[in-house]
């Protein structure tokens, strides 16, 4: 019965023509040829939609990777060389590192294959195929269903559709979710786990700026790092091996190395995170004005302490580089989110939208009233929300507490359990200070009590007051006597042990409360706001039909936005131009200061003016920017030109736009990107390395 509405549905995406505002959107591959081909052409795109994606040849999607889980990263060679940001490799790079091998400081660089670095743990993901299987997840849905149902005939449906796709072979699948539920796509994957790191700068240029110009334009840092993907003899996926060998792509990109300009096309071509472009206002000043100022105040205490500490002392500096980094890039990026949504007003445009919706709405049974109804849910909503935002962004943050919840959540302690919770403890003392950890615990909790009600909090012990004891009693702060532990062997003295340790109990007592106080309303609650969004989103579709076509926002998966290279006015009588280049490194170049100390070597190569063949115009380019539609996950994407070349890595965003994630502003919205060139440079002349050039394809 639902079948010809769905089918509906999808007649209207396709047949919706493109009015959307300059440059937003992020678009799925195998729906360009259908949708968007037409205006990229228009906009100077000059390869044919398969090209972009086909699935019985090689296209562009070939040469790409999910980097991690949280990446993109592109192939450069068909050696298996890829190319993605030093911030994605980061935990890799810090992993390797020690003080007498302090390659977050000094770079790293192979010098043949047998000097790559293993990276256990590291996946790349290619896509496969991507599928529209909506009629096959709805099959046995009917109208008079309730959601808990729908949700589990969706679930088996999925399940099914995985299994299909992965029989008899040995690909990963998922089906995502369109359109709040809409739609529904399959995702099939190769996987490949031998990743291994082949070069990265010194953190002085790949983290060049540090969190000082993070998410800022004018931008200089050279934000790459190299791996290369290695496969069993057979060229497909295997395990860590010696007698691995590099991986043959389907794809791998040619590089451009002729530059863009303003008003150039570009596009990015990666695996952007999260968006929320349909929320409805309710949901946005929740997020502007309640959820964003409390998350970066809580953060704000994290960084004092942790700066402070690292200030200090140079092995600090190191084990808390990768933690402050993940600290502060969303902290920052919050900050300019609350002030893009006020400036451009977003929750009275999405009243008023929303008030547009009602009126076209008020003849249709189907709709009416589903803005209000989202109001309300999400009135009832906001007490679980904040308070399960204090369990992630306080309780959660103690490092402590944390670490406790792997001990904690052990179900057993068999052999391999006992050698995982080994391997966890060694990972968590290379990296552990407890002296800031506990002074960071008692500052976040003391937020926690002063902001969240009684009833979403622990009963009985103050945990502000509390937490002291904690860190004096619990084993968990000391590395000798968790390895003691665990290499005694005596599984009923270590599970006693375990269940007596007060840092256990108090994950316990925090993820108790958490499960029967706050998780169970906000999942029912979110399960209606999820109902009430598949209605509206159809609505809003239908509504603008033949006017405006909806991108589905994103989910982790392969995605293409497009634009232009683009300077842009931040404020009064200011404005960026789009390329940065190596005399903007030099201006910020400060000995003092950790963030701006150029190492010498580049310095060198500046006063010399060396540059061989990567000089252009008497200088090195080394960044810019355009109106690409982006998110976190989009980091290491591909910025490609025209003809489908390689022209940078895409790595950031400016500040001024971060609300692009709610709603796109063409006016200030621009993705940052490293220029391929400075890459290459850095290669060649810095890291010394250029042997690895000889394996990469230049256009002519
Ligand atoms: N802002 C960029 C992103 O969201 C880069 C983050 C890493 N750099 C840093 N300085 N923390 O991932
Ligand atoms: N640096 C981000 C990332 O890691 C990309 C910046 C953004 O959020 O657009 O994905």
């Amino acid at each position: 019965m639902r079948k010809p509405i769905f089918f509906a549905f999808t007649l209207l995406l396709l047949t919706a023509s493109a009015v959307l505002r300059a440059d937003e959107g992020m678009w799925l591959p195998s729906l360009i040829e259908q949708g968007r081909i037409k205006d990229m052409r228009s906009k100077g795109f000059r390869l044919k939609a398969q090209d972009l994606y086909a699935v019985n040849q090689a296209s562009l999607k070939d040469a790409i990777v999910r980097f991690g889980s949280g990446c993109t990263g592109e192939l450069i060679s068909d050696q298996g060389l890829l190319i993605t940001n030093h911030h994605c490799g980061y935990g890799q790079i810090q992993q390797h590192s020690s003080v007498e091998h302090d390659y977050l400081t000094d770079g790293f660089a192979a010098m043949n294959r047998s000097e790559e670095l293993a990276n256990p743990g590291l996946v790349v993901s290619f896509l496969v195929e991507m599928k529209d299987v909506t009629d096959r997840i709805l099959s046995g849905i009917t109208p008079g269903m309730t959601e808990q149902e729908r949700a589990g005939i969706i679930e088996k449906n999925k399940r099914a559709v995985v299994k299909a796709a992965t029989e008899g072979n040995l690909y990963k699948a998922s089906v995502e979710a369109l359109y709040y539920g809409n739609q529904y796509f399959l995702f099939v994957y190769e996987v490949f786990e031998d990743v291994r790191l082949v070069f990265a700068p010194p953190s002085a240029v790949g983290k060049f700026g540090g969190d000082t110009d993070n998410w800022m334009w004018p931008r200089h840092t050279g934000d790459f790092s190299i791996f290369r993907v290695y496969a069993g003899k057979d060229n497909k996926p295997a395990k860590y091996s010696p007698d691995n060998v590099p991986y043959v792509p389907k794809k791998s990109f040619t590089i451009s190395l002729k530059g863009m300009k303003e008003g150039d096309f570009t596009f990015v071509y990666g695996f952007p995170g999260r968006t929320y472009q349909y929320l409805h206002s309710e949901a946005v000043r929740y997020i502007q004005q309640k959820s964003d100022p409390h998350k970066v105040n809580l953060r704000t205490i994290r960084l004092n302490i942790m700066n402070d500490a690292m200030a200090q002392d140079p092995a600090v500096r190191i084990q808390y580089a990768a933690k402050n980094a993940s600290v502060s890039n969303a902290w920052k990026k919050w900050q300019g989110e609350m002030k893009g949504l006020e400036r451009l007003g977003t929750i009275g445009k999405k009243q008023a939208f929303e008030r547009q919706f009602e009126a076209w709405a008020a003849d249709k049974p189907e709709y009416s009233g589903v803005t209000a109804q989202l109001a309300a849910l999400y009135d009832s909503l906001e007490p679980y929300a904040f308070a399960r935002d204090y369990h992630t962004e306080a309780v959660m943050a103690i490092e402590l507490i944390k670490f406790a919840g792997t001990y904690a959540d052990a179900k057993d302690l068999k052999p391999e359990t006992l050698a995982r919770l080994q391997e966890a403890a060694a990972k968590f003392f290379k990296d552990y200070v407890p002296a800031i950890d506990r002074a960071t615990a008692k500052a976040l909790l003391a937020e926690y009590v002063k902001n969240i009600p009684a009833e979403f909090r622990l009963a009985v012990i103050n945990p502000a007051a509390g937490i002291d004891s904690v860190f004096d009693l619990s084993i968990l702060t000391d590395s000798v006597q968790v390895k003691n532990l665990l290499a005694g062997g005596d599984t009923a003295i270590i599970r006693q042990t375990i269940d007596r340790d007060p840092a256990v109990q108090a994950y316990r007592q925090f993820s108790e409360i958490a499960r029967t106080k706050i998780e169970p309303t906000y999942k029912a609650l979110n399960r209606q706001i999820d109902e009430k969004y598949r209605t509206y989103m159809r609505g809003m579709i239908e509504m603008r039909k033949g006017e405006h076509e909806f991108y589905p926002d994103a989910n982790s998966t392969l995605r293409i936005a497009y634009g232009k290279v683009d300077g842009y006015r931040p404020m009064d009588a200011v404005y960026y131009e789009p390329n940065t280049t190596l005399e903007g490194v030099m201006q910020k170049d400060n000995p003092d200061i950790y963030d701006y100390d150029v190492p010498a070597k580049l310095r060198q190569l500046y006063e010399a003016k060396d540059y061989g063949r990567w000089a252009v115009n008497g200088t090195v380019p080394v960044a810019f920017i355009a109106t690409n539609h982006t998110t976190g996950g989009n980091s290491g994407s591909p910025v490609l030109n025209a003809e489908g070349q390689l022209i940078g890595v895409n790595f950031d965003r400016c500040w001024e736009g971060t609300m692009s994630d709610l709603e796109y502003d063409p006016v200030v919205c621009r993705n940052i990107a490293l220029d391929i060139r400075y890459a290459l440079f850095l290669i060649d002349k810095v890291g010394g390395a250029g042997y690895l050039l000889d394996e990469m394809k230049f256009a002519k």
